[in-house]
């Protein structure tokens, strides 16, 4: 099998996705080379925080309407630590910038029924083996698909293919430098049939270790804990998952609601980095160039801001006959990359259980959350970064 377009997608993931609708709105044609089946994508339980960028994006490409109908939008946030609450109103602080809650499988579906739906190409159950000649003007993706073998002929390479992907085994190794962090412990995540116990995330540090408190819906929890990196989702009954969230959520006046558990899986903690994402006419966004820790809900949007310059420098190549902002790749997306990478850390070095309850270590995260409370501009530091920077102040 050989097909064509002008840009060869790898991944159908938001950034796979987003790409691939935003291109089309500037008539640019890709075709997409998925190695998941359509119901594994739309199965599979991950991000559920739409920062203010994200949410302007989707408005933009018109696929913002069951987001903005079953998205629940938030205007601030609660920082605990020893079970005393600070709230960070985002509005306030922000001019107005929000955040909404929607699950991440929820928009990739809106993204990739419009898709489908306007006839354009999507190939699921389809593994990129190889993308060769990305040096030359005519690269090409080699592919798998019941058991037969095909090449994809395009103008450009996106490899939005995540962490496992071919995209940056792909590029020359000497073209980059990799950074990484391996966190010592590990997220368990649920979801749960019970009504969210709060309006807004809580974010706690305990001494028992971090907890999370988020939601998908009004009758749906989503809720984290801290857990060793060798533990596993079987040693956690629903009942100790209950009462240790109860234990690490606690403040005054609060009581944690509990219902059947239909989701239980463990996360590992690991913040990465290349400092290259293109080489030729290969080009890298979202996790397959970066992976943020989920403290702060990054990943996903970061994957999404990517694609923005994505399509500018394409845009720039196709519509302007200017090569300048697909040079500059890299160079605009690491901004942002870095000031996430950033902020992920700093919220996983400030809520989770890193030593001993009165170590130094505790004191310096202490002294931090103690200073939030009489700072508004420390607060104001954490709404920016929350929300999101906009667009057009970092790049
Ligand atoms: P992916 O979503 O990983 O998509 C890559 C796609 O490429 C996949 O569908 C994969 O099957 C496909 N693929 C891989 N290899 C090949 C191949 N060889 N051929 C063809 N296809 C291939 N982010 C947020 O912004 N907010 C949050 O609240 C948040 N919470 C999170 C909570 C958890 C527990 C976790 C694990 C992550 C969270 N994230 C969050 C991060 C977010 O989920 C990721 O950053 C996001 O999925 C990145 O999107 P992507 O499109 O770059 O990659
Ligand atoms: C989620 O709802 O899944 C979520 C929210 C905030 C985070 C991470 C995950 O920081």
């Amino acid at each position: 099998m050989k097909i064509k377009a002008q840009i060869g997608i790898i991944g159908a993931g938001p950034s796979g996705m987003v790409l691939a609708n935003w291109l089309k709105k500037h008539g640019i044609s890709a075709v997409i080379l998925e190695l998941r089946s359509r119901k594994y994508v739309e199965g599979r339980v991950r991000a559920g925080l739409v920062e203010q960028n994200t949410k302007d994006i989707l408005k933009e490409l018109g696929l913002d309407a069951r987001l903005q109908k079953e998205g629940v939008v938030h205007d601030g946030v609660f920082l605990s630590f020893d079970e005393e609450r600070v709230h960070i109103p985002f509005g306030e602080l922000t001019g107005g910038r929000t955040i909404s809650i929607y699950g991440q499988q929820e928009i990739t579906k809106d993204l990739t029924d419009a898709w489908l739906a306007g006839g354009e190409t999507l190939h699921f159950e389809t593994k990129a083996t190889k993308i060769v000649d990305f040096d030359t003007k005519n690269p090409k993706i080699h592919f798998e698909k019941d058991g037969e073998e095909g090449i994809l002929e395009c103008d450009f390479v996106a490899a939005c293919d995540g962490f496992h992907g071919i995209g940056r085994k792909t590029l020359p190794t000497k073209s980059f430098q990799s950074y990484d962090i391996t966190y010592p412990f590990s997220w368990l995540g649920i979801l749960a049939n019970v009504a969210p116990s709060t309006d807004e995330l809580i974010y706690a540090y305990h001494k028992n270790g971090f907890a999370l408190h988020s939601l998908r819906s009004e009758t749906v929890s989503r809720l984290y804990i801290q857990v060793d990196n060798d533990d596993s989702a079987d040693n956690w009954s629903d009942d100790r998952i209950w009462s240790e969230l109860s234990t690490r959520l606690a403040a005054p006046g609060f009581t944690l609601k509990d219902g059947p558990i239909f989701e239980k899986s463990i996360t590992p903690m690991r913040s990465h980095m290349i400092d290259s994402l293109q080489s030729g006419r290969l080009f890298l966004s979202g996790d397959a160039a970066h992976i943020v820790p989920p403290t702060g809900g990054k990943g996903m949007n970061l994957a999404i801001a990517d694609v923005k310059h994505l399509v500018d420098a394409f845009v720039g190549f196709y519509k302007h006959n200017n090569e300048e902002k697909l040079n500059a790749y890299t160079q605009t997306a690491l901004q942002r990359i870095w000031r996430a990478q950033d902020f992920s850390n700093f919220m996983t070095q400030l809520f989770h259980k890193r030593d001993e309850h009165g170590s130094f270590t505790y004191r310096l995260q202490k002294a931090k959350m103690d200073y939030l409370k009489i700072s508004k501009a420390y607060r104001t530091t954490i709404a920016e970064n929350y929300v999101g920077l906009p667009l057009n102040h970092l790049k």
